[in-house]
């Protein structure tokens, strides 16, 4: 049987096995896939011995999606513009490092959500990995305009400049939240830590244009802080990114099996299993 892990620390609470474990039933394809707890200072030997033991690929999460790109020593596109890697796929000459986190989002948003992104203004907030990891895929799909609004200003431009020559068509800008002035958005995507500090992100209460979309990529049971804020501040619609983590999954899995499995099932049994969590 074929294997997959997730490698990570701390990986006990991932909903990744469940996610693999339905989408290889409902493909009917035999593969095992468990969470792997590396030391921290041990992510490169934790991958070396579960290659030689037969595993066929990883997911990478918190907090080695850097060293992962890094023991990659081969990158997709997108995993080298991500500047991380959350998917490794092991031949027998290569470990290939891709990144499936923002197709993920852009996935979750243009099919579960109907809320595809051409055309439209979107507010990207945060400037770090989470933001970089996510914003290539997000400018492919051609908003009108993305602002990139950070606490600190300086990682917003840095950001910018490094994204400057993939922008297309789309007005791309970059600033402090201050920045943001009185300009209003169709979908507002939290990528900051914020919401894991249980913390509030300093945002003009104006910025939500009619049937805007609330999106925090953070998800748990219940409203986080940026999620509580966008309800009382207007937002039409408000979204957690549990539909992200199920969508990067998808797209980790079809690289690896050659086939899609359908992730709308999966996503509705999670969303069962984290409201009955929350009652
Ligand atoms: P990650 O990999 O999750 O993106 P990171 O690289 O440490 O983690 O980046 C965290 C992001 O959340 C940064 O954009 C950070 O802003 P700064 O660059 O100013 O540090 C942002 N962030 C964290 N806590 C925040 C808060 N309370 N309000 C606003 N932004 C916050």
């Amino acid at each position: 049987m074929d294997c997959y892990a997730l490698i990570g620390h701390p990986v006990e609470h991932s909903h990744s096995p469940f996610i693999h474990a339905e989408f290889a039933r409902q493909t009917r394809q035999a593969l095992s896939y468990r969470a792997m707890l590396a030391p921290l200072d041990g992510f490169p030997n934790a991958v070396r011995m579960f290659r030689a033991a037969g595993g066929r690929g990883a997911n990478v999460t918190v907090p080695f999606k850097l060293e992962a790109y890094s023991l990659a020593t081969c990158l997709t596109e997108r995993a080298k513009l991500a500047g991380a890697v959350n998917t490794l796929t092991f031949t027998d000459e290569a470990i290939v490092g891709d990144n499936t986190d923002g197709i993920g989002l852009v996935r979750d948003l243009a099919i579960n959500l109907s809320c595809p992104l051409a055309a439209r203004h979107v507010l990207l907030l945060g400037a770090g990995g989470a933001a970089r990891g996510v914003l290539f895929p997000l400018l492919q799909t051609r908003p009108a305009s993305l602002m990139l609004a950070n606490r600190s200003i300086g990682r917003a431009r840095e950001l910018h400049a490094a994204f400057a020559p993939h922008v297309g068509q789309t007005a791309f800008a970059a600033g402090g939240f201050q920045d943001i002035g009185g300009r209003k958005f169709d979908a507002v995507i939290n990528a900051t830590s914020a919401s894991l500090a249980n913390e509030s992100i300093p945002l003009p209460d104006s910025v939500f244009a009619p049937d805007a979309l609330a999106y925090d990529m953070m998800y748990g049971a219940g409203d986080t802080p940026f999620m509580a804020w966008a309800r009382k501040t207007g937002a039409a619609r408000i979204q957690d990114g549990l539909g992200m983590l199920v969508e990067q999954a998808a797209e980790s899995f079809a690289l690896w099996r050659g086939m899609r499995p359908d992730s709308a099932p999966v996503l509705s049994m999670l969303r069962g299993k984290q409201q009955a969590s929350h009652r």
